[in-house]
C-alpha cells in the first residue's frame, strides 16, 4: 500500500508542533540548569568512525549500532552515545583549555534496540560532563545537575531517586568475597542485570561466569541488598582497601546532603552501568514507583580519553534521555498546556486595502512582533475565526474609511475591547 511504503521507521518519532513544544520544554530546562552550573554547550558530528565505539563502549551498545561502510570505504556509525565523541574532541584540544572543563550538549542518538516502553531507536540525550578533575566534588556536582533538572521540570523527591554506587567499592567487596581480579568485568555484567533476572539466576551466572563457588555467589547476592554505608563499614571495615573506597562514597553522599539533595540519594550496589568505560562512582535516576526504565545514567570514566588516543584526563558525567523523562512528566501531569499564539492578526476588509495591510504587517514584524493574516480575500467574519484559531492576542482591522483617516481598529481578543489606533503608533513610524 502506498501509505505503508512511506510509514515512519519503527522506533523513530515525528515531532508535530505540539510534541516539539513539549520536547523544547524539556530541552529548555536542561539548558537552563546546565548554564546555572557554569557548563558550556558544544556539539559534534552525528556520524563517527566505527572504531570509536568498538571495545570502548562495550558489547551491548556495539551490537546496537547503526553502522555501514561509506562511499569512501570507511566503516562508520551513527552515534549511539556522546561520551566517545566528547573524549575524541577533548583528547585533541584540551591542552589549551583550563581545567576542569565543564561541557554539555543535547545530541540525537541512534541505537538499534528492541523497541519497548521507554526504549526507541533514536532519542535525545542531555550529556553533562566534567573533564580534568578527579576529586569527588566533581562526581557530586554532576549528580546535583541531574537532580536539579528534574526538580526544574516539577518533579520532587517523591517522584524519583538517584541510586548511586562505586565500581571501585564493588570491586573491593567482590574481591573480598572471592572474585578473581580478572573476572571483575564479568561479575559487573552479571550484577548489571540482577533486577531483570532475579537473585537465583544471578547466583547461577556468578558461578558459571566468574568462577566463584555457590557459597560465595550467595554471599555476593546477599551483599547487593545492603544499602547502608554504615552496614558495609560494620561488615568490611577491617579491610583497608574496602575502607578507603567506602570513605570516598561517604564523602560523596555527604556533599550531596550539604547541597540539600540528601533525600534524592540512595546507595545501591546493584548499579554498575552497562557501558564498559566506567571506573568509579556510577549512578542512575529512576522513578520512585520503579515502573519505568532509567531516566538518566552516568559516572566516572577516568581512562576513556586515553583509550581514544588523547591525553589521560579524568572525567565524570551523565546522559539523560528525553523518552523516559517525557513519560514520567506525562504521568505526573507535568506537561505544560500547549497554546498556539501570535501577537497580531491583520484583518483586511477589502482587496483595496490588501497592500496597506501587508505594509502594516511587515512593519510590525520589523519591530519583532509576530503577525499572521489570511493569504486570500475572505469575509471579515472568516478572518476573525482564523485569528481565533491562530490564538491571536490582538486583531488589527484595516478598513477603507479608517485607513483613509490614518487609523486602524484594534480588538483585544481576550477582553473584546476595541479602539482606534493611529497607523503610525502601531507601525512605529
Ligand atoms: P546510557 O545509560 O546508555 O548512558 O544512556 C543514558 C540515558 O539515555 C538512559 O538512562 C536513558 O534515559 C536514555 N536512553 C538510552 N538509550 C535509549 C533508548 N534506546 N531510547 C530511549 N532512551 C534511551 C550513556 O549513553 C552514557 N554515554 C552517558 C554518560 C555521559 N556517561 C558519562 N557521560
Amino acid at each position: 500500500m502506498a501509505t505503508s511504503a512511506f510509514s515512519r521507521l519503527p522506533g523513530f518519532r515525528d515531532f508535530p508542533p505540539e510534541d516539539l513544544a513539549f520536547r523544547n520544554h524539556i530541552f529548555d530546562a536542561w539548558r537552563r540548569v546546565a548554564l546555572r552550573y557554569g557548563f558550556l554547550e558544544y556539539d559534534g558530528p552525528p556520524l563517527e568512525s566505527l572504531d570509536l565505539y568498538v571495545e570502548k563502549s562495550g558489547e551491548e551498545i556495539v551490537g546496537q549500532l547503526y553502522n555501514f561502510v561509506d562511499k569512501g570505504d570507511r566503516p562508520v556509525a551513527l552515534r549511539p552515545e556522546m561520551t566517545p565523541s566528547l573524549a575524541r574532541i577533548l583528547g585533541e584540544r584540551n591542552r589549551a583549555m583550563s581545567k576542569p572543563i565543564r561541557w554539555f550538549t543535547v545530541p540525537q542518538l541512534f541505537r538499534y534496540e528492541r523497541q519497548q516502553r521507554g526504549r526507541l531507536r533514536e532519542h535525545y540525550q542531555w550529556n553533562v560532563d566534567i573533564v580534568g578533575e578527579d576529586g569527588v566534588g566533581a562526581d557530586a556536582e554532576v549528580l546535583a545537575v541531574a537532580i536539579d533538572a528534574l526538580r526544574e521540570l516539577g518533579l520532587g523527591a517523591e517522584d524519583f531517586r538517584a541510586r548511586v554506587s562505586d565500581r571501585r567499592l564493588l570491586s573491593a567487596l567482590l574481591v573480598a568475597l572471592g572474585v578473581a581480579e580478572d573476572r571483575l568485568m564479568q561479575a559487573f555484567a552479571v550484577i548489571d542485570k540482577i533486577e531483570r533476572q532475579g537473585g537465583e539466576k544471578t547466583r547461577e551466572r556468578l558461578i558459571s561466569e566468574t568462577g566463584v563457588d555457590a557459597d560465595a555467589a550467595a554471599r555476593i547476592v546477599e551483599l547487593l541488598s545492603e544499602s547502608s554505608l554504615e552496614g558495609l563499614a560494620a561488615r568490611f571495615g577491617d579491610r583497608p582497601e574496602v575502607r578507603e573506597e567506602l570513605a570516598r562514597l561517604e564523602e560523596y553522599v555527604g556533599i550531596l546532603r550539604a547541597m540539600g539533595l540528601g533525600d534524592f540519594v540512595e546507595v545501591d550496589l546493584t548499579i554498575v552501568r552497562g557501558l564498559a568505560y566506567y571506573t568509579g562512582i556510577v549512578f542512575e535516576l529512576f522513578d520512585r514507583k520503579g515502573e519505568l526504565r532509567a531516566i538518566c545514567g552516568g559516572g566516572r570514566y577516568d581512562r576513556l580519553l586515553e583509550l581514544v588516543g588523547g591525553d589521560p584526563l579524568p572525567a565524570v558525567g551523565f546522559g539523560m534521555g528525553d523518552v523516559v523523562l517525557g513519560e514520567l512528566l506525562r504521568e505526573r501531569g507535568l506537561v505544560p498546556p500547549y497554546a498556539r499564539t501570535v501577537e497580531y492578526f491583520v484583518v483586511v476588509v477589502g482587496d483595496g486595502e490588501r497592500h496597506a495591510a501587508l505594509s502594516l504587517a511587515h512593519a510590525l514584524r520589523e519591530q519583532g512582533r509576530s503577525v499572521a493574516y489570511s493569504f486570500k480575500g475572505q469575509s471579515v467574519r472568516k478572518q476573525f475565526k482564523a485569528a481565533e484559531q491562530e490564538g491571536a492576542a490582538q486583531v488589527v482591522v484595516v478598513g477603507p474609511d479608517e485607513w483613509a483617516r490614518g487609523v486602524v481598529m484594534v480588538r483585544d481578543m481576550s477582553t473584546g475591547a476595541e479602539r482606534e489606533v493611529p497607523v503610525g503608533d502601531l507601525a512605529g513610524s
